[in-house]
């Protein structure tokens, strides 16, 4: 593993087939039972294929589903934290028998992949809910998405026997293999992974150049899989994240690639699962800061910091950077968080991120305490655009 940190499990998984396995299982797929992936089952797929979702081989069979949803463990005691599941309607589901190899087909009518049924079974939605998001409240995006989807999950190993074209960003695209090559190749012992779903604001620059301090690099990975409809679109926060590392950032100690997951908004036990999954790419540390992967008020600032008590940092690999909620301080002058500023609230600049989007999409500039202006630049012109594409 050229010196790199071991993958969650100790192994890197590859499914994705190639030449005459390839053939042979693309055969079986022509003549199987077509079973209907949505964008989010898609990402799955293709993340279970590449050994980010390492070691998962497949969708999760009853006893690891239930074994995470209660206890954030795999059957075995691996730490996992969330269900990774293909849900089907229960026509489909009963028209397939387990022992079945079924056809993967994304919504453009591809065949992407196939499964080896092992299980189909039906999960207590309402449990898995609370357990997992904190809330069965459909309020909850997550939540929502959880109780849209079919009522049947299928489980069993996957293989993947299609890559998709013409993908977004297809140049920051890297799969677990080609990151751990390139961190090698750079000389990068230490890694710092930083998940985010929003622009690269300036409280983010100061939490990601903290641990930069320590490390040798920075995997800036943005996930832009499915997110909630008002969060900032994946290609405008692209360009956002250019433009800053352009202006800002040392190029040679920082890296930029998508994580093309969907979002869960599960907030605590999300951390663990972005924190994971950033082991799998190669990084030794991973930045979990205010509300990591929160929605609304459903999780304490903290609490998906402090969900990591629960494990060992032996079981985990991977050393989470822990910040607290960081500001920039008009009496410091700089940015700062309650650890090194002995200020009055009122002396700090925050902003909330439903405000963000409301000055941005009104076409005002954000406070350069807050927000760099070229990135504000990027952000107003990009939202603009998009604004205008709709009207038309
Ligand atoms: S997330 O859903 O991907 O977690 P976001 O992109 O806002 O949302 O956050 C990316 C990372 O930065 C997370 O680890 C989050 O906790 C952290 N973060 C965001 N804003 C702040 C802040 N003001 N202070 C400290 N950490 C923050």
């Amino acid at each position: 593993m050229n010196g790199l940190i071991a993958p969650h499990g100790g192994t890197l998984i590859d499914r994705a087939l190639t030449g005459a396995k390839r053939a042979q299982q693309q055969e079986i797929a022509r003549r199987a039972k077509r079973v209907p992936l949505d964008a989010f089952a898609l990402s799955d797929l293709e993340l279970i294929a590449n050994g980010a979702f390492s070691p998962l081989t497949g969708f999760m069979g009853q006893s690891d589903y239930l074994s995470v949803v209660e206890q954030m463990r795999m059957s075995d005691g691996t730490v996992w934290s969330l269900p990774i599941t293909l849900p089907v309607d229960q026509a489909l589901a009963d028209s397939i028998q387990v022992g079945e190899t079924v056809a993967l087909v994304g919504e453009d009518g591809v065949i992407y992949g196939t499964l080896e049924v092992t299980e189909k079974y039906v999960p207590d939605k309402v449990q898995e809910a609370r357990q997992v998001y904190r809330t069965s409240e459909t309020e909850h995006p997550g939540v929502a998405k959880l109780f849209s989807r079919p009522g049947v999950y299928l489980a069993g190993p996957i293989w993947l026997i299609e890559k998709r074209e013409n993908v977004e960003f297809a140049e920051f695209r890297f799969d677990p293999q080609e990151t751990r090559f390139l961190f090698a190749e750079k000389g990068w012992q230490t890694i710092v992974g930083f998940q985010t779903r929003n622009p690269v604001h300036r409280a983010h620059e100061y939490i990601q150049k903290s641990a930069m301090e320590i490390v040798d690099g920075l995997f800036l990975n943005p996930l832009v899989g499915e997110t909630k409809a008002d969060d900032i679109p994946a290609d405008v926060r692209m360009e956002s994240y250019q433009v800053l590392l352009k202006h800002y950032y040392p190029t040679e100690r920082v890296m930029l690639g998508v994580f093309p997951a969907a979002m869960r908004y599960a907030g605590p036990r999300e951390a663990i699962f972005h924190a994971i999954v950033r082991k799998n790419f190669g990084c030794t540390h991973f930045i979990v800061g205010r509300d990591h992967a929160g929605v609304g008020d459903y999780y304490g600032t903290y609490e998906a910091q402090e969900i990591f008590r629960n494990f060992t940092p032996e079981e985990l690999g991977i050393i989470p950077l822990h910040f607290e909620h960081s500001f920039y301080c008009t009496k410091c002058g700089s940015m700062a968080s309650a650890k090194t500023c002995p200020h009055e609230k009122t002396d700090h600049l925050t902003l909330s991120g439903t405000k963000v989007r409301a000055k941005l999409r009104a076409g005002e500039s954000l406070p350069v305490e807050f927000t760099r202006p070229e990135v504000a630049e990027v952000l107003i012109a990009g939202l603009r655009e998009k604004e205008a594409v709709r009207e038309r």
